[in-house]
């Protein structure tokens, strides 16, 4: 990848549509039959925990080819504190671009900009082989429990990494996802007619 070849810049209003097309096109298939991200941006960029100063696209040539956001969420930490910290995601890069380095830029600058708006840590779910490459690690290495989750069940999706070093040093407790990734699969569909049909597949590797 030529690192001049594209800018990460703020999304605007008026790229909203586009941001969502690319989502439900990077998204579409990879973790379910169709998927729900698009729907996901839609909704949170109206939820009070959206931070709007890490809204960010990477353009190339003209065209949007990927989106990254975060919000603003708490660990509930066992000594009683609600400690602030940041989540990540939907992340996506459009798919005839994707494992070509431009996830991995687009997450470096991100995570960059969230140090340096003084953000002391971001947890969330993923895969650690490609977060594990820009710093995250296991967020139980850091006592940090996911919410919901029986005692014992595998949380090696429930990823961290701190901002500050040291941030979480004594926390530990459970993690919150914001309300608003919670979406309802009527509303999805709904929201979904506007875009033009794609097939949903049941394909190998899904996880829901
Ligand atoms: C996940 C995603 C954002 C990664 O962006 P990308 O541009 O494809 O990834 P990059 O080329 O920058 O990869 C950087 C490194 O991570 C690795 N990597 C990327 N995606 C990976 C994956 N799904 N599993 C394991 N490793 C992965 C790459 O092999 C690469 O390693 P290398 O530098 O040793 O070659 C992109 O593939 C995507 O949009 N996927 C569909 C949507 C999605 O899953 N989003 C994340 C939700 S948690």
């Amino acid at each position: 990848m030529n690192k001049n070849d594209c800018i990460i810049r703020l999304e605007r209003t008026e790229d909203f549509r586009e941001v969502e097309f690319l989502v439900r096109e990077s998204f579409w298939n990879v973790y379910r039959p169709g998927c729900s991200e698009h729907y996901v941006i839609h909704a949170l960029r109206d939820d009070p925990a959206f931070v709007k100063e890490l809204d960010f696209v990477m353009e190339k040539d003209g065209r949007l080819i990927g989106q990254n956001m975060f919000k603003q969420t708490v660990i509930n930490a066992d000594d009683g504190r609600d400690v602030p910290v940041l989540t990540m995601g939907p992340i996506g890069i459009t798919p005839e671009l994707k494992r070509k380095g431009y996830g991995k830029r687009l997450l470096d600058h991100s995570l960059e900009q969230a140090a340096a708006l003084g953000y002391g840590a971001v947890l969330f779910e993923g895969n650690i082989g490609f977060y594990g490459k820009s710093g995250f690690d296991y967020a139980r290495r850091f006592g940090i429990r996911y919410h919901d989750l029986p005692e014992g069940a595998d949380d090696s999706f429930f990823l961290c990494r701190e901002l500050i070093p040291g941030y979480l040093d004594g926390v530990t407790g459970v993690y919150q996802t914001p309300r608003g990734y919670y979406v309802d699969d009527a509303e999805v569909e709904e929201f979904d007619k506007a875009f033009p049909y794609k097939e949903k597949l049941r394909l190998p590797g899904q996880i829901f």
